[in-house]
């Protein structure tokens, strides 16, 4: 038997990923852009066993065992890291090298959240992130990222950017197979220490529509995403990188909150429309204007951006993050109790702001 242990960091886009060009391989119809919050903060663990005695994969989340048997995607994960050890465990043999058949060995996954599931942030990133990673050292397999995020994005799209941390971006790609469909670090964390993110947790309700579904209706549906992929996306993305290298927070919040507010307008260009905002996100959009508006300098002094649901995460320069979470916590004060603030480097409990 052979046991192994890693921890995955969430990110949370600035250019969101929405739509597949494929649905099996998990080919994305846009680049995207992520910030890898702190893994000390939030993170995925994940434990893997391979064992000879083993009959099945199993695999128990916070606890509890799932079922498998028919999540694809994980069985994705599977099948590439087992080739890949197949191919190695063939050249060590070639080389007259002893090597254990891990390839041939069923795998028992435990795999824990260090934050609460429930609380709708991007669990499936951090979580298949993990998973690919401790499948690569539990095989021996190279650890080039860029390499395993092309089997992370085969697990859950966003989860391949979860790999680095920093500033990260998944190339779309072009290629049929999708061996050019990778992430890449734009920069690592320690380029931008002085930005933070607060993440607001406005409900812990699970999401109405799956991201999957959701994604997929807005493919068929949507003439606006097709002008977001073909018009706005490739610019953006090519200014987003140069505002993070040149530490830009003005064009950093501008590009975040459009972009932002594009995704969530294509999802109510999707038929049937697709709601994740809700009213106390609208609120929150509001306040971060209201915020910018009054700022003594004229400066942006922070972003907002949503996912596939109602809760807010504000990026912002270390500077202003104090101020900001008390005008948080005084206008939502129920909203603040159960809030997790984070930035990539550490987390602030509410009783701290
Ligand atoms: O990777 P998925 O299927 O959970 O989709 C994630 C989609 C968004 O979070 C809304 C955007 C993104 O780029 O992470």
């Amino acid at each position: 038997m052979k046991t192994v242990t890693c921890t995955a960091p969430v990110n949370i886009a600035v250019i969101k990923y929405w739509g597949k060009r494929d649905t099996s391989l998990i080919l994305p119809t846009n680049d995207s852009l992520s910030v890898t919050l702190s893994q000390d903060i939030l993170h995925s663990k994940t434990t893997i066993s391979a064992s000879e005695t083993f009959t099945s994969d199993r695999l128990w989340l916070n606890g509890k065992e799932e079922d498998i048997t028919k999540n694809k995607r994980m069985h994705n994960c599977f099948r590439e890291t087992r080739a890949l050890r197949a191919a190695f465990e063939e050249e060590e043999r070639r080389h007259g090298r002893e090597v254990a058949p891990l390839s041939t060995w069923k795998v028992h996954v435990c795999s824990e959240n260090n934050f609460p599931t429930a609380a709708g942030l991007a669990s499936s990133a951090s979580g298949l992130a993990a998973l690919v990673f401790t499948l690569a050292k539990l095989f021996d397999l190279s650890t080039n990222m860029s390499y395993l995020s092309r089997i992370a994005r085969q697990g859950s799209g966003s989860a391949c950017r979860s790999l680095f941390g920093g500033f990260v971006a998944w190339e779309m790609g072009s290629e049929a197979d999708g061996s050019d469909s990778l992430a890449v670090q734009v920069a690592p964390e320690s380029h931008w220490p002085d930005l933070q993110a607060l993440i607001c947790v406005v409900s812990d309700a699970k999401k109405g529509t799956s991201s999957t579904e959701g994604m997929q209706n807005t493919v068929k549906t949507s003439p606006l995403l097709q002008h977001r992929i073909k018009e706005v996306v490739p610019a953006r993305m090519k200014q987003m990188k140069q505002a993070i290298l040149d530490r830009d927070f003005e064009t950093f919040a501008n590009l975040t909150m459009q972009d932002s507010n594009q995704f969530h307008a294509v999802c109510l260009d999707t038929l049937p429309p697709i709601f994740y905002l809700n009213d106390t996100s609208r609120a929150i959009i509001k306040l971060v204007h209201e915020y910018n508006n009054a700022s003594p300098d004229g400066k942006l002094r922070a972003a907002y951006t949503f996912d596939a649901g109602p809760n807010a995460v504000i990026y912002a320069p270390k500077e202003h993050m104090k101020e900001i979470i008390q005008l948080v916590a005084h206008y939502f004060p129920g909203a603040a109790d159960g809030s997790y603030f984070a930035d990539p480097y550490r987390i602030l409990q509410s009783n701290e702001a």
